[in-house]
């Protein structure tokens, strides 16, 4: 993974932007302009030559490419700095609708650098709370990004799942025996995928209350915790499970339960958060595990991703917008964060060093 921060981007064709060169500082970054004026755009930009892909679902070339472009080419060109090295890499990347051409320092590249990058959206906090599949996909993706050999066992897990929910609605001759050998599987991944959830949720907690504490209240105390039936089973006793409820899910023609049922439960003074928490103090803890996923990021890898906040400001009050900076001015890590709302742009004015980026009708202009 490499350790590199962004430091100019030049985009042409993406969607509204028109921008000569943005210069962005290895601190914070603000990003202001009024609703609609391309704020969400540059970290769109960013993220898409960072990662090759959008943060936003179903979003393929033809919605990335600018309306008035004159060519079906979206071009991108940048500068990434090591800070400590003082290496710079440039990388441009010019997407067309089915290809893509990659450089890094001017050679021609089969693959995009590696580098690592986290978005947090204002919206995903709700998302969080309120969908199951989306909470349980944020765990998967963001242990799966540290942790490569659950990202594998995930994907194995759910082939096996779908294969057996195939048995089981089509009852073909023999599925009895072909689910009793999935099974055995099935329990091993399942073991094994549980032990490391375990692992992770108890590695995130120390800085999920530290954050908690920083951003949000020194008197409430936030913490994590998996739900799920499987936790003290061994692999016998998760094997011997799938056998007895095979009669339940075959009239079920599904997998009744298994490990990607299971859930994960913040709780704010051992309240569930879902149930008792106000908004804002969902966001917040939303808020405050993301942070310490950048922090456990960085003690696993070695490194920081750069983080792009999309304007969070909205349910928090002014004290917790100030207590959010005094929390991202100490932090090391790269962000850019954007806002449409005056008071929280003052509150964020006033950082030191603070890097002002404005963009009005997508022309986007350092301050
Ligand atoms: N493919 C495209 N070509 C041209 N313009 C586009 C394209 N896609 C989106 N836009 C324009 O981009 C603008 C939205 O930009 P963006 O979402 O970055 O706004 P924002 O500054 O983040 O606003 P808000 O404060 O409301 O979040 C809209 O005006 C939209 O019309
Ligand atoms: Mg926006």
């Amino acid at each position: 993974m490499l350790k590199y921060k962004i430091s100019k981007l030049k985009v042409s064709n993406f969607r509204n932007l028109d921008c000569e060169q943005i210069i962005f500082s290895p601190n914070i970054n603000c990003i202001f302009g009024e609703n609609g004026n391309g704020k969400t755009n540059i970290l769109e930009a960013i993220f898409v030559l960072m990662t090759g892909k959008s943060f936003k679902k179903n979003t393929s070339f033809p919605q990335l490419l600018s309306m008035d472009c004159g060519k079906p080419e979206i071009l991108f060109s940048s500068i990434f700095q090591d800070e400590v090295s003082d290496n710079t890499l440039s990388y441009s990347l010019k997407l067309e609708n089915k290809l893509s051409l990659i450089y890094l320092d001017g050679e021609k590249s089969k693959k995009r650098p590696n580098l690592s990058v986290v978005f947090i959206n204002p919206f995903d906090s709700y998302n969080f709370y309120y969908t199951p599949s989306f909470k349980r996909n944020w765990f998967d993706t963001h242990i799966g990004i540290i942790d490569k050999v659950y990202r594998k066992n995930v994907n194995k897990h759910q082939k096996s799942i779908k294969f057996r929910n195939i048995l089981l609605t089509k009852k073909t001759p023999k599925y009895r025996e072909q689910i009793e050998a999935i099974d055995v599987e099935i329990a091993k991944l399942s073991k094994e995928i549980t032990s490391r959830r375990i692992e992770f949720l108890s590695s995130i907690q120390d800085y999920l209350q530290d954050t908690f504490k920083q951003i949000f209240s020194q008197d409430l105390h936030l913490s994590i915790h998996l739900e799920s039936k499987f936790i003290d089973y061994s692999e016998t006793q998760i094997l011997e499970y799938f056998k007895k409820s095979l009669p339940k899910d075959e009239i079920l023609c599904h997998t009744g339960y298994g490990i990607h049922k299971d859930d994960y439960v913040l709780q704010i003074n051992g309240f569930n958060a879902y149930d008792y928490c106000s908004l804002g103090q969902q966001k917040m803890s939303y808020l405050c595990l993301l942070f310490a996923y950048i922090e456990l990021f960085r003690y696993k890898l070695n490194t920081y991703p750069v983080v792009l906040i999309d304007d969070v400001s909205g349910e928090l009050d002014e004290f917790r917008w100030q207590l959010l900076i005094d929390y991202l001015s100490k932090c090391q890590f790269q962000v850019l964060i954007t806002t449409a709302n005056e008071k929280f742009r003052d509150q964020l004015e006033k950082i030191n060093d603070v890097n002002k980026i404005l963009v009005i009708s997508g022309e986007v202009t350092n301050l």
